[in-house]
């Protein structure tokens, strides 16, 4: 079986393994381990921001970064189909009480249009824009500079905090030549995920002001996720910055060759799209590749560590010979 669901399907690397099991470690809700302390020190740096927070996951860091500056009542603006939105359970509105507002866009970046639109008279102070990048339901979309900026430039205009959802900003980096600062030091607060193509179990940050910090502290107390002797997993997260970054630009290039394979669109980073049709997924499945929901009408084949150019090649084939018997 070819797994290309998701790459939150990668698996840790016995070096990897050998460096949580080395890691130096104290009590993280006493601010004394020091591997944690190390990897928001080199975070924070590395995305242009005074502080970062470490968190269990990037549904965690996005939930705490909304809470940390939005007020009740507020509006939260996304493009419709931003994972904020879609699959974190409402938590906007119940952990914040915001009113969440999605449109619908093109490539899933909103564009000033969108922030200034008449029917958003909300959008303002205690209110937040979201923006997603990599975009996930749009094929993991990379934003242009030019366009995130004047997008969060109509943001600040309307008094909107601004938080980019960078799960994957380190794939577009890679794809992009551009370091991660270049889009997160824009934004008020930046979320990035380590448990997708940098392949760590579990492990997320949060950067921003360091009073932006402070408040999130908050957060991490109230949701369950100040943790003790976290450095075990932040010797992960640090181990997969210097050694599973780089190394992105294989799952794209894997990307790209699957998707010239089966003939569907080039992606930029690392999900190939395919549009969907009723049974295709449960076809790709009886001939051992597995793929899932993009969005409506799309399904995704995803690339991360543990696929190689082989299993990309037979998926390509075994794909190949179901969309011909569709065609
Ligand atoms: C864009 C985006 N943001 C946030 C998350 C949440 O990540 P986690 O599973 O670490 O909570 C995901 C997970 O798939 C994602 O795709």
């Amino acid at each position: 079986m070819i797994d290309l669901r998701s790459d939150t399907l990668t698996r840790p690397v016995p070096e990897m393994l050998a460096a949580m099991a080395a890691a130096e470690v104290g009590d993280e809700q006493y601010l004394e381990d020091p591997t944690t302390n190390e990897l928001q020190r080199r975070m924070a740096e590395l995305l242009g921001h005074e502080a970062a927070l470490f968190l269990p996951t990037a549904t965690m860091a996005n939930q705490a970064a909304l809470r940390a500056q939005t007020r009740p009542g507020g509006v939260l603006l996304a493009e419709e189909r931003t994972h904020i939105l879609v699959y974190e359970w409402g938590g906007p509105a119940i952990h914040s009480g915001l009113i969440m507002r999605g449109v619908p866009s093109e490539h899933g970046r909103l564009t000033p249009r969108h922030v200034w639109a008449e029917n958003d008279p909300d959008l303002g102070p205690g209110g937040v824009v979201v923006l997603e990048n990599t975009h996930r339901s749009s094929g993991g979309t990379i934003w242009p500079l030019d366009e995130l900026r004047a997008t969060i430039d109509a943001a600040r205009e309307r008094g909107a905090a601004v938080h980019l959802d960078g799960a994957r900003l380190f794939n577009a980096s890679v794809a992009a030549g551009l370091p991660p600062s270049a889009w997160a030091s824009l934004a008020d607060s930046v979320t990035i995920c380590f448990s997708k193509g940098l392949a760590c179990p579990t492990g997320a940050i949060l950067a921003g002001s360091a009073e932006l910090i402070e408040r999130a502290w908050e957060s991490k107390y109230l949701f369950g996720g100040a943790l003790r002797q976290s450095g075990v997993i932040a010797a992960a997260m640090l181990w997969s910055l210097d050694h599973h970054v780089e190394r992105l630009a294989e799952d794209h290039a894997r990307a790209r060759r699957l998707a010239e394979g089966i003939g569907v669109e080039a992606p930029e980073t690392n999900f190939v799209s395919i549009p969907d049709e009723p049974g295709l997924e449960e076809r790709l499945a009886e001939r051992g590749v597995l793929v899932s929901n993009l969005r409506p009408g799309w399904l995704r084949a995803v690339t991360y560590l543990g696929i190689t150019d082989e299993d990309v090649d037979m998926a390509a084939q075994r794909m190949a010979d179901v969309l011909a018997v569709r065609a």
